[in-house]
């Protein structure tokens, strides 16, 4: 069956960013976005290099997927962290040390505090498997289904202290069908997520030229 699917803004619509950008991806799980980011930089598609992975989890597949592209991978385990803010705090570390710009959340399950906020103000970009604001928080697919909506989506926001909650940059909308499960509409809602987040990550690059600049200072 062939399904209507639809995606805002329109992809032709999105200027070239001035200048790449440095990324920064946290991921802790399959990382099947951080390997369609990475494809969509290869094919040209998304002036942006990624510095670096980090994941907070040791069975994370993303980690496979960065070394088969030579590109840093660094764990940190949540669960060394006596605190949200030291885990974070760990993170911007790694972040700065190599230079990256924006962080970009796929598939990242934890949540963020002011230490990373106040590190990246409004360059900090999560994607979630909904229409949101409609099924924030975890299952989101799960609710959606349970709730017996006919379109759900995916949606990259910029990240602020409340979950799933900040300003939205890009959304796909995807039917949901009578015999759909979990794992059919997720896959399909996952086809979705690979060519939103390259072209929201795009959006978000092109409009970065307002955002303070990163110093040198910040780097060190
Ligand atoms: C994606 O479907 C993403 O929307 C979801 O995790 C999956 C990660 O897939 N994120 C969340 O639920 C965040 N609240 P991936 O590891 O294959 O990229």
């Amino acid at each position: 069956m062939n399904l209507p699917s639809l995606l805002w803004p329109n992809p032709d619509a999105i200027p070239a960013p001035p200048q790449p950008g440095i990324l920064g991806i946290l991921a802790s799980g399959n990382g099947s976005n951080f390997e369609a980011i990475a494809q969509a930089i290869e094919a040209g598609e998304l002036p942006a290099h990624i510095a670096v992975v980090i994941t907070n989890n040791p069975e994370a597949y993303v980690r496979q997927r960065a070394q088969r592209r030579g590109i840093p991978c660094v764990l940190l385990n949540h669960r060394e962290y006596p605190s949200r803010e030291a885990l974070d705090a760990a993170i911007v570390q790694v972040l700065q040390q190599h230079q990256v710009e924006w962080v970009i959340m796929a598939g990242w399950m934890r949540l963020v505090t002011q230490v990373l906020l106040s590190a990246y103000p409004e360059r900090v970009l999560n994607l979630h498997p909904s229409l949101l604001p409609s099924f924030k928080g975890l299952r989101a697919v799960e609710q959606a289904l349970a709730c017996g909506v006919k379109i759900t989506g995916c949606t990259v926001h910029r990240v602020t202290l409340e979950m799933d909650s900040g300003p939205i940059v890009a959304q796909a909308a995807v039917p949901v069908l009578p015999e759909d499960t979990v794992e059919s509409l997720h896959r399909r809602i996952q086809v979705q997520e690979h060519r939103l987040y390259p072209l929201a990550i795009r959006l978000c690059l092109a409009e970065g030229s307002r955002l303070p600049k990163f110093s040198e200072k910040r780097h060190n």
